[in-house]
């Protein structure tokens, strides 16, 4: 018999079909939302793989109620959302979809730094809300220039690197901080390291590209905000809870940095009276940095290769627990 999967959304193709040649498929019949924990529990019982998004929260009790389970395949890079250690516990392999989106992320980066300091976002909300009613002036919407500026990068994987590269044709100077000193990518991107607290106060932008752990939750807590310019913005777009979101509220009410663009949020969807869309000096976005045609089907791509991968015994493109290796060796299967 077919190895039978649960997919918990319709996720681009050639993804869905990629599984449907050699699975038995069932998928929760929406592009938009997530199935409901209960649902997720009951259909998990009888499926030897679980194709999952950011949005689905994958702990004990969800792989206790799927003994046969083998894989946990995510359809994203961050896997915060599944609980590592008790995967590995049981020998189910957790895969991911690192790499393919790693160029989106970057480019969009760069977006939401151009946005937030050239007032990109609040100057077309003038102009649609009837407020450009005076010739041009000097003053008018300034922001400063990012040439000769210090951006500070905090991690520095695939999508720092990335992000570093495509900085560094502005002619700024690049500085970062991660718990591994990069030399290589140092060396080629003339970057200087340094401990995080220095990179902050240096810094005329910080840009936050580290996993959410449990050593990077409130990474970027109210100390650490104080230790920003007063001039500097704050750039996330990696996981929410990376940022303490009340220190940073204040940070931006009383004035401690001079703005902030965020993609991601301790608590998504940001309801629309947050006190973040009360501020001028915020850019918004509904965590899109990996939303590119290309990124979201090359993710669906990786994410099912790598379910197949597991269930036909071979290795996976993109194995997050490694460790699984020994609790339950892989054995080629025929399908
Ligand atoms: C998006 O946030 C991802 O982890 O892929
Ligand atoms: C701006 O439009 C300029 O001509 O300087």
């Amino acid at each position: 018999p077919k190895p039978k999967v649960y997919v918990t959304r319709i996720i681009p193709e050639p993804g869905l079909s990629m599984l449907k040649e050699c699975c038995e498929v069932e998928v929760h019949n929406s592009k938009e939302w997530p199935p409901s924990r209960q649902e997720l529990i009951e259909k998990v019982r009888d499926k030897d793989a679980l194709l999952c998004l950011l949005t689905d929260k994958i702990d004990a009790e969800v792989m206790d109620a799927a003994p046969n389970l083998r894989v946990i395949s995510t359809y994203s890079v961050g896997f915060d959302h599944i609980d590592i250690p008790e995967a590995t516990k049981r020998g189910i392999y957790v895969t991911h979809t690192p790499g393919v989106l790693t160029d989106a992320v970057a480019e969009f980066t760069v977006g939401l730094i151009l946005a937030v300091t050239r007032r990109i976002v609040e100057a077309d909300k003038i102009i649609r809300t009837g407020q450009w009613d005076k010739p041009w002036n000097p003053y008018f919407l300034t922001g400063p220039e990012l040439k000769g500026k210090t951006i500070g990068l905090v991690g520095l994987g695939r999508i720092g690197v990335a992000t570093a590269k495509r900085l560094s044709s502005f002619d700024v100077k690049l500085v970062y901080y991660d718990i591994e000193r990069r030399w290589d990518v140092e060396s080629i991107l003339n970057m200087e390291y340094m401990d995080l607290d220095t990179l902050l106060s240096v810094s005329d932008i910080v840009s936050i590209h580290t996993p959410l752990t449990k050593d990077t939750y409130h990474l970027i807590n109210e100390e650490r905000l104080r230790k920003m310019k007063k001039t500097a913005y704050l750039v996330n777009t990696a996981r929410g809870p990376v940022v303490d979101t009340n220190a940073l509220v204040k940070a931006l009410k009383e004035g401690w940095i001079a703005g902030a663009a965020l993609d991601v949020f301790e608590q998504e969807p940001l309801p629309p009276d947050h006190p973040l869309t009360r501020l001028d000096n915020v850019v918004l976005a509904p965590h899109i940095a990996s939303a590119t045609i290309e990124a979201r089907q090359r993710m669906a791509e990786l994410a099912a290769r790598n379910l197949i991968a597991v269930l036909k015994g071979e290795m996976p493109p993109a194995l997050v627990n490694k460790e699984v290796l020994q609790v339950r060796p892989l054995e080629k299967v025929k399908m």
